[in-house]
């Protein structure tokens, strides 16, 4: 009976064992790491087109908190979530990406990354938020005694391609440390007094991308509060005039775009203020900018690269455009040092060898696809760019080709390589001149030969082909009034 007792015992035992190994298993069950791909080597989990269509519960990531594996980067792109609506729990690994791009997110529960307390970026693009839904305090974190509810870690936020008109006036009040923002492919078209103070809770913004909104002008004091601000992106927007007032307070920029806006001619009144530190400037796909005057660049004594293609009508840089006087002496003129120069894809036909200060320092040269006029004006282009861009940037080097004189029409720049080559001058009526040469050798020999041969006819005729009574025609004919009165006398 003892043993049959122990035997019971034992047998009851061991299915207790094995029920509850098994229920302890099923409650850690990594469920997130079955429908994902969890790379703990490279910390990436990665759920991007699962076609998932609710958020991991809290036992969830519960179950992957338990298995010691670290993590930094969630990928929940391409899914099919609505919302956010429980919140991300305190996790053991430090999450720092959450990519939750291409998704149908219109909205998301308050503080869902309050308890993630190392998130550096948060990538909320392609969704469906708007004004409304997109609320401060979905961005609410813990306690703190210095700031309100603070995420102090997130650093990029991404709000591109939503529904978004204006923004709430204290969407950033808990992540004031905010340095990216991309707002770009939405709907905004003024930037309202809300937005300029959202713009006020952070003061360490860097990169601001309102591409592709339909903005067309900016308040002048909008960047009055980010004067931290060193890459703008005003890209794909409506701009006719360079918004010149709000600019002049970015004085940080280091990067400006206004690619594709239907910006109107540049001079001296439709200018660029000047930007003491800007180093890129990007004015390409723009089809309504035909000249660039005069002092349109207010001056960018630090302007490195240079983008200015495929404006497909611009035919005319002033050679001076990007001069500027000196900060301290207004009689002295200076450069922008650029050394990366991109004008390929517009009409240009001509390029003034003084429009920078110093070719030859330039690691670029881009001026391919451009109706070139091979006239002595381009000689320098030849003698001096050619080497350079051959150097540089040599595949592109056969794309320089001539529209014009029509005897050069289509040749590549790069077959008058003959040291000795030179384009010649056009006269003034821009004429052709070799075919100017040509008429004019014609008609010189024409002169020289025609002149004697001419006179050798007349001689010709006179002595040999000239009878005598051909003769007394020939003087009845001027004397036949003469003849006449004689008649009448008779
Ligand atoms: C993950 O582990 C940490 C530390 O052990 C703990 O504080 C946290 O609550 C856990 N999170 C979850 C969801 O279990
Ligand atoms: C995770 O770490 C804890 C303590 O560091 C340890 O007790 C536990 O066994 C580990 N879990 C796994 C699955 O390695
Ligand atoms: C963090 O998660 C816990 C549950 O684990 C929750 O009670 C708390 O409110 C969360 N949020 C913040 C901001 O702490
Ligand atoms: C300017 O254009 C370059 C080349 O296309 C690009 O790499 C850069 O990001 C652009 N700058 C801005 C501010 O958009
Ligand atoms: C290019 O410039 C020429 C004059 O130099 C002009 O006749 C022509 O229409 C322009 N082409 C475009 C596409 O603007
Ligand atoms: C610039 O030139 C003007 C007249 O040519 C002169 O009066 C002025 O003093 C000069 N300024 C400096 C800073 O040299
Ligand atoms: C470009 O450079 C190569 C050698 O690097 C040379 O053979 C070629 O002739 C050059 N072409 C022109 C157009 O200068």
């Amino acid at each position: 009976m003892k043993s049959e007792a122990f035997l019971v015992f034992v047998f009851f035992f061991s299915v207790g064992l094995i029920y509850g190994e098994a229920a302890e298993t099923k409650e850690l069950e990594n469920v997130i790491c079955k429908k994902c791909n969890c790379n703990a080597d490279k910390n990436i989990i990665d759920c991007s087109k699962k076609g998932l269509k609710k958020m991991f519960s809290y036992d969830d990531w519960a179950a992957l908190n338990e298995t010691n594996d670290s993590y930094e980067e969630l990928l929940m792109d391409h899914n099919n979530l609505e919302s956010i609506d429980v919140q991300f729990p305190p996790l053991k690994f430090p999450l720092k990406r959450i990519i939750l791009s291409h998704n149908k997110i219109n909205k998301i529960a308050k503080s869902a990354f309050g308890n993630l307390t190392y998130l550096e970026e948060l990538d909320l693009s392609y969704n469906e938020m708007t004004a409304q839904t997109l609320k401060p305090d979905i961005f609410k974190g813990k306690y703190s005694a210095d700031e309100y509810e603070p995420i102090v870690t997130l650093k990029i936020l991404r709000l591109g391609n939503n529904l978004l008109h204006y923004l709430d006036d204290d969407l950033f009040e808990h992540t004031q440390h905010i340095q990216e923002l991309y707002l770009d492919n939405n709907p905004i078209q003024v930037i309202h007094p809300n937005i300029m103070s959202a713009f006020s809770d952070i003061p360490q913004l860097q990169v601001l991308d309102l591409s592709r909104n339909e903005l067309t002008d900016l308040p002048s004091a909008v960047f009055q509060p980010v004067k931290a601000l060193r890459v703008l992106n005003l890209e794909g927007n409506l701009f006719h005039k360079i918004p010149r007032t709000a600019l002049k307070y970015a004085q940080n920029l280091r990067e400006l775009s206004f690619d594709d806006n239907p910006i109107d001619d540049l001079n001296d009144v439709n200018a660029f203020p000047s930007l003491a530190k800007l180093e890129k400037l990007n004015l390409t796909h723009i089809g309504s900018l035909r000249s660039i005057g005069e002092g349109a660049f207010g001056g960018f004594p630090k302007l490195t690269e240079l983008h200015l293609s495929n404006n497909h009508h611009l035919s005319f840089i002033h050679p001076d455009a990007f001069q500027f006087p000196e900060q301290d002496d207004d009689n002295r003129t200076q450069w922008a040092p650029v050394k990366k120069l991109f004008l390929n894809n517009n009409n240009l036909t001509t390029l003034e060898s003084n429009s920078f200060i110093t070719w030859d320092d330039m690691n670029e040269i881009h001026i391919h696809d451009n109706p070139w006029l091979c006239d002595c004006n381009l000689n320098y282009v030849l003698k001096h760019l050619m080497p350079i861009i051959n150097k540089t940037t040599p595949h592109l080097i056969e794309h320089i080709q001539c529209a014009e004189p029509s005897v050069y029409a289509g040749h590549k720049l790069m077959d008058f390589k003959a040291s000795d080559f030179e384009f010649r001058c056009m006269d003034k009526y821009n004429a052709h001149p070799e075919r100017d040469s040509a008429l004019l050798v014609a008609l010189f020999l024409g002169i020289i030969l025609g002149m004697p041969l001419t006179c050798a006819c007349i001689l010709i005729y006179q002595r040999l082909f000239r009878p005598k009574q051909g003769a007394a025609k020939y003087s009845r004919a001027f004397y036949k009034r003469a003849d006449m009165q004689d008649d009448m006398h008779i």
